[in-house]
C-alpha cells in the first residue's frame, strides 16, 4: 500500500521532509511615529502595537534589533496635513527625521519607508485631489518630491502604496536622476480596496475622509488584474512585488511567485492581525498556533517576505526552538 503516514511518524522524519519555513529572515517589522514628544500610545485594535514619537521609540528599535529582525517599515503622522500632503517632501518632515534617526542609532537595521499620501492629506486619500478623485498625474510629480526626500534622509529602500499608475517608473526616474540608482523599490503592486486595513486607518489616522479608494486599489473579485499591475510594476523597474492584504489573497501570492522572477512581498494586514489577536484574547483559537499556522500559508503560498505586526512574536517563537 502506498502509505504517505511513513514519513510522519516522529518528529525527526517530520523535520527532514518539511517543504516550507517561516524563519526570521523573513519579516519585516511596521512601525508607526508620530510627530510630537513622548507619544506611545497603544492601538486598541491592535494590541501590542503601538505609536511612538522618535523620543520613546528606542526600547522597540532595540528589541527588534536584539531580535534579529532584518528589516522595519516606516509609516510617518505628521503634527499638519494639507490637501497635497505636502509634508511629505519636508526634508524635516516627521518620516525623514526618522529615517535620519534609526540610520544613525541603528546603522544594521535596514530601514524602508510607506511611500503614500493618505496619512499627510487633509481628506486622507492618496494623492491631490480633482472633481472629487484622485488624480493620477498631477500625484506623481509629488511622490518623486517624496522618494528623493526619503533617499537624500538615507532610506534603505522605499515602498510606494499609493496604486497609482506610472507610480514605479516615476520613481525609478527620480531616485536614478538624484544620484540614488542603488536603492531599490518595493512596490504594493497587487493592492485591495479592503475592508482589512480598518484598524491601521485607526493607528495611522489616514482614512479617507469622503468616498473610498476604489478608483485606486483593486477589487477584491479579480485575480487576472493582478498580474497585469504586477507585470507592468516588473516592466517598469520594481524590485520586489507585494501583494497586499495576505491571508485572503494567498492564490494572487502564488500567481506572482509562479509568473515574477522577482522576490515575492506580502502584507500581514492589521485587520489580519486584530482578528487572531481578538480571537485568542476571548480564548477561542490558540494564538501563537494560529499566528505561526498564517505566516507558513503565506510562505507556502509563495512568499519571500512577510510584512508583518507579529514579527516581533514570531521572532521569539522561532528563537525558543
Ligand atoms: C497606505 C497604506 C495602508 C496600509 C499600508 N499602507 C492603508 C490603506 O491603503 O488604506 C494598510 C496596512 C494595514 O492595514 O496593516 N499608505
Amino acid at each position: 500500500m502506498n502509505r504517505t503516514r511513513r514519513l510522519r511518524k516522529t518528529e525527526n522524519i517530520r523535520r527532514l521532509v518539511r517543504e516550507n519555513k517561516l524563519t526570521i529572515d523573513d519579516l519585516i517589522y511596521p512601525l508607526f511615529i508620530e510627530e510630537g514628544e513622548n507619544i506611545e500610545t497603544e492601538i486598541v485594535s491592535m494590541p501590542g502595537i503601538k505609536r511612538f514619537s522618535l523620543d520613546t521609540i528606542s526600547k522597540e528599535l532595540d528589541e527588534v534589533v536584539a531580535l534579529d529582525i532584518p528589516a522595519i517599515l516606516l509609516f510617518g503622522i505628521p503634527s499638519k496635513k494639507d490637501d497635497t500632503g505636502s509634508e511629505t517632501w519636508n526634508d524635516d518632515g516627521i518620516m525623514q527625521k526618522a529615517v535620519r534617526f534609526i540610520k544613525k542609532n541603528y546603522p544594521s537595521l535596514y530601514v524602508i519607508t510607506d511611500v503614500c499620501f493618505c496619512e499627510y492629506t487633509s481628506h486622507g486619500h492618496c494623492g491631490i485631489i480633482h472633481d472629487n478623485d484622485v488624480d493620477n498625474d498631477a500625484t506623481l510629480p509629488n511622490i518623486a518630491k517624496q522618494v528623493v526626500s526619503h533617499a537624500k534622509a538615507g532610506v534603505d529602500m522605499v515602498a510606494p502604496s499609493g496604486m497609482m499608475d506610472g507610480m514605479i517608473e516615476t520613481i525609478r526616474e527620480a531616485l536614478d536622476n538624484t544620484g540614488f540608482p542603488n536603492i531599490p523599490i518595493m512596490s504594493y503592486a497587487v493592492k485591495y480596496s479592503s475592508a482589512f486595513y480598518g484598524p491601521f486607518r485607526d493607528a495611522a489616522d489616514s482614512a479617507p475622509t469622503f468616498g473610498d479608494r476604489r478608483t485606486y486599489q483593486m477589487d477584491s473579485s479579480n485575480r487576472d488584474e493582478g498580474l497585469r499591475e504586477a507585470t507592468f510594476d516588473d516592466r517598469e523597474g520594481a524590485d520586489i512585488l507585494m501583494v497586499k492584504p495576505a491571508l485572503s489573497y494567498l492564490d494572487i501570492i502564488r500567481d506572482l511567485k509562479n509568473n515574477f522572477d522577482r522576490p515575492i512581498a506580502c502584507y500581514n494586514v492589521s485587520g489580519e492581525y486584530a482578528m487572531i489577536k481578538a480571537a485568542a484574547a476571548n480564548g477561542w483559537i490558540d494564538g501563537e498556533r494560529v499566528m505561526m499556522e498564517s505566516l507558513l500559508s503565506m510562505k507556502r503560498a509563495g512568499a519571500d517576505i512577510i510584512i508583518t505586526y507579529f514579527a516581533k512574536e514570531v521572532a521569539k517563537v522561532l528563537l525558543k526552538k
